[in-house]
């Protein structure tokens, strides 16, 4: 009785909601199977048709997207609305009940937990090990800096796979140099199995993809995640132990550099708030979601991003020769020294770059929310029982704070061009409590890689990425071009850069 009352209710605020027209039965399922680059091509344009809000079905579930900065404040900025859609799910046998999937009371609990290992203090002294990596990666593209076109996102990955191992767990996995060990084989195919599922709804339910064959390999590759994640949580916390008494000496002494300095990681960290007695305690099980909920949040994400800087810098030649003159005034010439601090914060260009990609391309370009009551937008009353689509692409794109959105303009960053625009108007990294609680350091990491490389080359698009328009996008874990994110490189010590020219 409740049941139907709760459907009529929703069926007859939604028809107040504008939308593409379905089918009976279905709705617009036709709209989101099939090819995923039809799918985000379909999805973009009815962001901009309909935009700021509107609805569409799939089957007898209602999504209503939202695009307006006032809406996203206020379901974002709201701790009613901070229980994330079922769509995430699919993340549950990755990450457990780790911060980014967990509800409720666990997840007050865990977000306390692991902040304090997302401020600054904390993060700066990643900044060599991010430096190290990008040298590697270095290593790597000096190899493929013969004027042929590649895709970088090959290598990309494995920079920020090696990045976030060794800032999280304190293991050098070496990706970029071996991508065929074991661990990084079976958590390479986790990634790839919930992608799968993520572009392929009718794999969402767990009813039918534990029917396939993806479902077993899955099953397979988390017992060799587990089995390693367990190894060095166990060899961690032994450390931890037997440097118990070192700690108390250095403590004594007063000096929280040095405390600070020894502190390496983030599973180090949690392990110490866990050996703590202000209720912070972990168990095994939950260290190892929080490590591996890391790895899937700040790998893919990062990749991507760095990614897309790569090609906007090598689609825009003014820009990439602004930023360059930048680091080579901040940090001479030689660009094999590591940033400090400092240095990064001193990157303002670059800073703009990776905010005006970030606009762009926003790795999660949608964010999902159940609602267990109704709740009032601006324009309209959405329907418990309904999931609400946070269009975080659709908002960067909107003409009305993004004067020509489709352009690539650094400078709007610029505080005097920054000044009035609405707080959610600009959220890759999203907002409210539930935001993201790694954007410090992906702001690090992109700065200290993008630098690394910008310095020792310059970047020219490759094949099929002459231009923005000719980008084919898909979604999955996050935003990527089919195709590649095809780039050319040319050593800067090979004298002057040369002019950007055509395929
Ligand atoms: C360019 C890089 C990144 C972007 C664009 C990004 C974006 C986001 C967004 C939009 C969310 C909210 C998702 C939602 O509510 O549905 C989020 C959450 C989260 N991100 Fe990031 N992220 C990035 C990098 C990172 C990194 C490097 C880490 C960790 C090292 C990280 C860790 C997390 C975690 C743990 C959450 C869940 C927070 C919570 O639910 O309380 N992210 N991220």
């Amino acid at each position: 009785m409740a049941y139907s009352w709760r459907r009529r209710r929703m069926y007859a605020l939604a028809a107040k909601i504008p939308g593409p027209k379905g089918l009976p039965i279905i709705g617009n399922v036709l709209d989101v199977v099939g090819d995923t680059e039809e799918t985000v091509r379909k999805t973009m344009s009815q962001f901009k048709e309909y935009h700021p809000t509107y609805k569409y079905w799939l089957g007898p579930l209602l999504l209503v997207a939202l695009t307006d900065p006032r809406d996203l404040e206020i379901v974002l900025n709201n701790y009613k609305y901070t229980d994330k859609s079922h769509f995430y799910d699919v993340f549950h046998p990755l990450g457990g009940e780790g911060v980014f999937n967990a509800a409720g009371e666990k997840w007050r609990r865990n977000r306390k937990i692991i902040a304090p290992a997302f401020n600054f203090n904390f993060l700066v002294q990643f900044v060599s090990v991010f430096h190290a990596m990008a040298m590697r990666l270095v290593g790597k593209m000096q190899r493929r800096a013969d004027g042929q076109s590649f895709d970088s996102y090959k290598l990309i990955e494995l920079c920020t796979l090696d990045a976030i191992a060794i800032t999280a767990m304190g293991v050098d996995v070496n990706a970029q140099d071996d991508d065929n060990s074991e661990w990084i084989r079976a958590i390479r195919r986790c990634f790839q199995i919930t992608r799968e599922r993520l572009v392929k709804p009718w794999l969402l339910p767990d009813a039918t993809f534990y029917l396939t064959p993806d479902a077993r390999d899955q099953k397979h590759c988390l017992s060799v995640v587990n089995k390693f994640a367990h190894e060095v949580i166990s060899r961690k916390k032994a450390e931890y132990q037997r440097d118990a008494a070192e700690r108390t000496r250095l403590l004594k002494d007063d000096d929280e550099d040095i405390g600070m300095r020894r502190r390496q990681t983030f599973l180090e960290l949690l392990i110490e708030r866990s050996e703590s007695e202000d209720g912070c305690a972990l168990t095994d099980n939950e260290l190892r979601d929080e490590v591996v909920t890391l790895l899937i949040a700040g790998q893919d994400t990062t990749a991507t991003d760095n990614c897309f800087n790569l090609l906007m810098l090598a689609l825009h030649q003014d820009v990439q020769e602004a930023v360059y003159q930048e680091l080579v005034d901040i940090m001479g010439e030689d660009p094999s020294t590591c940033p400090t601090y400092n240095d990064l914060n001193q990157m303002k260009h670059l800073e703009r770059v990776i905010k005006e990609t970030l606009r762009l391309y926003p790795s999660a370009p949608f964010i999902g929310r159940d609602l267990d009551h109704e709740l009032d937008v601006t324009d309209y009353r959405l329907p418990a029982g309904c999931t609400v689509l946070l269009g975080l692409y659709g908002t960067h794109r909107l003409p009305e704070h993004w004067p020509e959105p489709d352009k690539f303009d650094p400078d709007r960053f610029l505080p005097e061009r920054s000044v009035g625009r609405h707080p959610y108007a600009f959220v890759p990294f999203s907002g409210g409590p539930r935001n993201c609680v790694g954007q410090k350091y992906a702001m690090l990491q992109m700065k200290t890689i993008l630098s690394t490389v910008v310095r020792h080359f310059q970047i020219l698009p490759g094949k099929d990425c002459e231009s923005m328009e000719q980008f084919r996008l898909q979604v999955d874990f996050s935003m990527t071009v089919a195709g590649g994110h095809n780039i050319r490189l040319v050593p800067r010590d090979k004298g002057v850069p040369e002019r950007a020219r055509s395929l």
